[in-house]
């Protein structure tokens, strides 16, 4: 089945880039990004340990995704209600959705102080 993502990616100025394309079910919120040239901070590689592939899902809800697996959770906590944050490495998406993409480089800038 095929589902669309759309992404809305922070820029240094402006309004977001908005960005939709084709996903399968089973694949990871990054994989999808990565393939439409997306770029998600992802420090780790997708271990997952450092939580700076973090996006914001802004239509679907939680059940656009499979549950989240506890790795997952210890780095998020369970708090998805109220954050509606998901990894992006983690996030096996199952039906369409859009999240917004904070710009890497003030994911990076965040990490210097
Ligand atoms: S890339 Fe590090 S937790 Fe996703």
């Amino acid at each position: 089945m095929t589902l669309r993502i759309r992404f809305l990616c922070e820029q240094d100025s402006g309004p977001d880039r908005d960005l939709s394309t084709d996903a399968s079910a089973g694949e990871t919120v990054a994989q999808v990004a990565y393939r439409a040239g997306v770029l998600i901070q992802q420090t780790c590689g997708g271990s997952p340990s450092c939580a700076d592939c973090r996006v914001i899902v802004k239509e679907g809800g939680a059940e656009a995704f499979e549950p989240m697996e506890m790795a997952e959770k210890s780095l998020l906590g369970n708090v998805f209600f109220i954050t509606k944050e998901r990894l992006a490495c983690q996030a096996v998406v199952k039906k369409s959705t859009t999240v917004w993409v904070p710009n890497p480089k003030r994911i990076k800038d965040k990490r210097k102080k």
